[in-house]
């Protein structure tokens, strides 16, 4: 590591190339919530704020904050909202953003999600088939395919075929090397969908999420086309690298402890509490800002007007204070109340449709491929700079099948 624990906690850099291991950032998240309520980042990773930003790593204060959206408003800074392509149901505050929320959540309803179960099923069987006769493969072309698949096929309404370049434009829109790289990207991924949803204004409307946001009335008024492009932009890009991730770090897991991978195997009734685990263990977000709106005090921390917080809902995730052995994986935590997707007004819209597909993901390998392991003399590409982490190649190998669709 170039820099020691403490030096990063003072000014933590989600960027900086020590965070590309995987234990050494929630080392560093464990004498940020040591040290105080509150630290400090020169650099938030989402957006470049003057001054940076206050981050909250502890869970007590995460909690509140995502409770007390009045004070903490996730209305951007002038600067972060010069980087937005428009309002999003993200950025708004209610009740603005809860009557948009009304016209949403029913596509990500339970009932509707139980219901895509067998396609969801038949697209991860899809993707294991290509190369489930070799007896070796990679597990993070479906960690990363699926979701996108998914999500594009059965609820967006876009064309499967522009799943890879989604993925490689949001991928590099929050990853690129510099600022530039990364504002070409988010321009080219709008750019993108402003073209595929200028297309669907001219074709019959069907039973979709891209219509939903072309008919949506908001307090009254239609949404104005550019916001339509701009939700659905932030739909691709909340509902894709989020959940690859943490499906990508339960296969690497499995893969590299194989008495858990048996224990799922043999106890498939723990499945929904280890996948409620794994996003809380290491599949969740490591930070979205709010914006302070008043004068506020908290924990003994007085905020301005203006000033910007990151929730940094990983490093909550791994308190003591909450959670017993916090850095332990417990595949059947009980009381598992963590932060992975979120709590208050902005909670997760597809927590549920993540959770399907993260459960029938792991179903799916686990039943086709049970002896998988880590492919001997390989190694795992791991990505830790991001706000979301996880792996890029997974080489496993385990004992061939057959084909099923
Ligand atoms: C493991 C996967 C996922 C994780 C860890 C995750 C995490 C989160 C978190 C922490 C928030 C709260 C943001 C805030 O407090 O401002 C959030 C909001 C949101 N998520 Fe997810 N998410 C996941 C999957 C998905 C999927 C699959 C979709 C949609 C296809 C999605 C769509 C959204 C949207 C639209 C919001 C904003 C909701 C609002 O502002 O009211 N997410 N997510």
């Amino acid at each position: 590591m170039t820099r020691s624990l403490e030096e990063h906690a003072r000014n933590w850099d989600l960027r900086h190339g020590d965070f590309a291991d995987n234990d050494f950032l929630y080392d560093v998240y464990s004498v940020m919530r040591r040290d105080a309520p509150f630290a400090h980042t020169d650099s938030p990773f989402l957006s470049a704020t003057p001054g940076g930003a206050w981050v909250a790593t502890r869970y007590d204060e995460c909690y509140r904050i995502l409770q007390d959206w009045q004070n903490f408003s996730s209305n951007p800074t002038p600067e972060g909202a010069e980087q937005l392509a428009g309002d999003l149901v993200i950025t708004m505050d209610p009740p603005r953003q809860q009557s948009f929320r009304k016209v949403l959540n029913p596509y990500f309803s339970p009932a509707r999600m139980k219901a895509l179960r067998p396609q969801i099923r038949e697209e991860t069987d899809r993707l294991i088939d290509r190369f489930i006769e070799a007896g070796n493969g990679d597990l993070a072309q479906v960690a990363w395919r699926q979701p996108g698949i998914v999500f594009f096929k059965y609820l967006l309404g876009m064309p499967i075929d522009d799943v890879p370049l989604c993925i490689e434009l949001t991928d590099t829109a929050l990853n690129g090397d510099t600022d530039e790289t990364r504002m070409g990207a988010w321009g080219s991924l709008y750019q993108h969908l402003h073209d595929a949803v200028s297309t669907r204004t001219t074709q019959p409307p069907r039973d979709d999420m891209i219509d939903v946001l072309l008919n949506a009335e908001i307090e009254g008024d239609k949404l104005p086309f550019e916001m339509v492009v701009a939700n659905a932009m932030l739909l691709v890009q909340a509902g894709l690298e989020t959940t690859a991730s943490a499906m990508s770090f339960a296969f690497h897991y499995l893969a590299t402890h194989s008495d858990e991978r048996n224990r799922l195997i043999d106890e498939p009734e723990i499945l929904p509490r280890a996948v409620e685990e794994f996003v809380r263990f290491a599949g969740s977000i490591h930070g979205i800002p709010r914006t302070v709106a008043t004068d506020v005090e908290l924990s003994g921390h007085a905020f301005c007007p203006g000033e910007s917080v990151i929730v940094n809902y990983a490093a909550a995730n791994r308190d003591a204070a909450q959670f017993p052995d916090p850095d332990l994986c417990v595949l059947d935590r009980q009381a598992n109340r963590h932060l992975g997707f979120g709590a208050g007004v902005h909670r997760c819209l597809g927590s549920n449709l993540a959770r399907l597909e993260f459960s029938v993901g792991l179903e799916q390998v686990l039943s086709r491929m049970p002896d998988y392991a880590l492919a001997p003399g390989t190694d795992a590409t791991f990505h830790g700079n991001s706000i979301t982490r996880g792996y890029r190649t997974i080489p496993v190998v385990f004992t061939p099948g057959s084909r099923r669709t």
